[in-house]
């Protein structure tokens, strides 16, 4: 096992791939984290995009709970009482007409003060398949050419609320939840690196750009995410793992290769800062 220690943090954890994602060791209970184990958490999310923890036994309530230690969690209305509101319920059976998260994105990034962390917890999972694609925008970022680079630096995209979140927001129509413009390119306010910050799922366009430049500009930065491959990680879930993912430095999609069978648990999402004071130029 090629465990590491990082230089910021006493938690030890074995690498996903060299320079994204980290697993924790067995012996880690994330409901007995003192203060600075939060802590070390967080700062580890920021140096590596995406922590994976397992054997994580605990109730929705529990995980409410150790989320607000994160800080404020976004609400779900449309729980109905399936789950408390802070929790988005991810699901997907016989039924599902679609699950989700299947396509690239950063979390409800169409929010003022997009999401930090992310914390999805499974509870079941399918016999095989399921897993969560993770790509490292800083890394992405850092595949572009000098001159590409630049030219992002100087641009702002808006970002609208669609899809999924518009169900689980309790809207009725788009237009009653907020839209954001967010710099194209942002830095993470812990370590200071840039990284690419337009995705497929929320970023309706580039504001300094013609229509045709913005749609063309986005769609060669969306394969850049689909295409660096040495950018991308692939978790496999077993029933009570929990994966933390940092939406300042990663986009996801979920592979639902399953259907038929079940996979059911819960996500809580907890707000970030506002971009603009971390963008260098
Ligand atoms: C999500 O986008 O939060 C869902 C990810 C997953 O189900 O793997």
């Amino acid at each position: 096992m090629n465990t590491q220690i990082s230089q910021a943090t006493d938690l030890p954890f074995v690498p996903v791939s060299p320079k994204f994602g980290a697993e924790l060791g067995p012996d880690i209970r994330l409901l007995d984290l003192d203060d600075n184990g939060i802590e070390a958490l967080q700062q580890l999310a920021a140096e590596r995009g995406v922590l994976v923890v397992r054997d994580q036994v605990m109730t929705p309530d529990e995980q409410v709970g150790f989320a607000r230690r994160l800080g404020e969690l976004y609400e779900t209305p449309m729980n109905r009482g399936r789950a408390p509101a802070e929790l988005i319920v991810i699901h997907a059976d016989e039924k599902s007409k679609y699950v989700a998260g299947s396509q690239w994105h950063s979390d409800v990034s169409s929010e003022e003060l997009p999401p930090g962390l992310s914390m999805l917890r499974l509870e079941e999972v399918p016999p095989s398949g399921g897993d969560t694609i993770f790509a490292d925008m800083t890394q992405v970022f850092e595949s572009l050419s000098e001159q590409i680079q630049s030219l992002l630096l100087g641009l702002n995209a808006r970002h609208d609320p669609r899809g999924h979140y518009l169900f689980v927001s309790g809207a009725k129509r788009m237009d009653e939840l907020p839209a954001a413009v967010h710099p194209v390119v942002r830095t993470h306010p812990r370590t200071g690196r840039p990284s690419l910050f337009v995705n497929a799922g929320f970023t309706a366009r580039i504001v300094e750009l013609s229509q045709l430049e913005s749609d063309a500009l986005l769609k060669m930065l969306y394969d850049q995410v689909v295409y660096t491959v040495e950018a991308q990680i692939r978790i496999h879930w077993e029933p009570n793992t929990v994966v933390f993912w940092d939406n300042r430095v990663v986009q996801h999609r979920a592979s639902w290769d399953y259907f038929p069978a079940r996979r059911h648990g819960y996500r809580a999402t907890i707000a970030g800062e506002k971009l603009a004071p971390y963008l260098e130029a």
